[in-house]
């Protein structure tokens, strides 16, 4: 299983990688607003930054313009992966893209029935959005066992993507499912470290030797 942290923040990247657990990025319109950055300039560090796929988004909804600001992104190093809202011009464009060999990520997935049409339509990657199907009450697991399922009846390439994740328990679920990737942000990702018992084991461990008064060498 592959993790994406899906932040727009450097430091968070930095961090990630040195702890050799991030193999990917995704950005969003909010996530770099959020950075208080400008737009085309932070997916191009952070490409430049993570050996591994970049997602930035575009900001069109019409085709023409979706095409237009996705060569954009697309020139902006070979990792960047295009995000595409999941709308008849959005996958109009993936499929485009495809033909040329930009590789897409479709963003704003709430329905099997939208990532099957993602996935006729080329894309590498579909981001089905667990947590905001859990705020509106309904489990956004059950529609990731539903997509890995329909993908692998067919044999689709498209990966599947889980996006706004929220706690560890989304994580551990995904695995299960057998989900390709995770998008995670920073406080999850640190989160999926901790266990209580762990800390306590550590400090007990460390205690007890100090108790000695000696040495790591004597
Ligand atoms: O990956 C999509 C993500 O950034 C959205 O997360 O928590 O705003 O639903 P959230």
């Amino acid at each position: 299983m592959e993790f994406f942290l899906d932040t727009a923040e450097m430091k968070e990247i930095e961090t990630g990688l040195e702890w050799g657990m991030v193999d990917g990025v995704t950005t969003n319109p909010s996530l770099i607003a959020k950075a208080g950055k400008p737009y085309l300039p932070t997916v191009q560090a952070i490409a430049k930054l993570v050996p591994g796929p970049v997602s930035g988004e575009v900001l069109a909804t019409e085709y023409e313009e979706i095409l237009s600001q996705g060569h954009r992104l697309a020139k902006l190093a070979d990792n960047v992966v295009v995000k595409v809202p999941l709308t008849p011009d959005g996958l109009r464009a993936v499929a485009a893209f495809k033909k040329e060999g930009i590789r897409t990520n479709v963003t704003l997935c709430f329905s099997a029935t939208q990532a099957l049409l993602a996935a006729k339509a080329g894309a590498a990657y579909i981001s089905p959005f667990v947590g905001r199907l859990d705020d509106v009450a309904e489990e956004g697991m059950e529609l990731i066992e539903q997509i890995v399922t329909i993908y692998q009846n067919y044999e689709f390439d498209t990966k599947v993507l889980v996006a706004s994740v929220r706690h560890p328990v989304h994580i551990v679920q995904a695995a299960m499912l057998g989900a390709d990737v995770a998008t995670i942000p920073f406080k999850v990702l640190e989160q999926l470290y901790k266990h209580p018992l762990t800390d306590a084991g550590l400090d007990r461990f460390l205690a007890d030797w100090k108790k000695t008064g000696k040495t790591f060498d004597s």
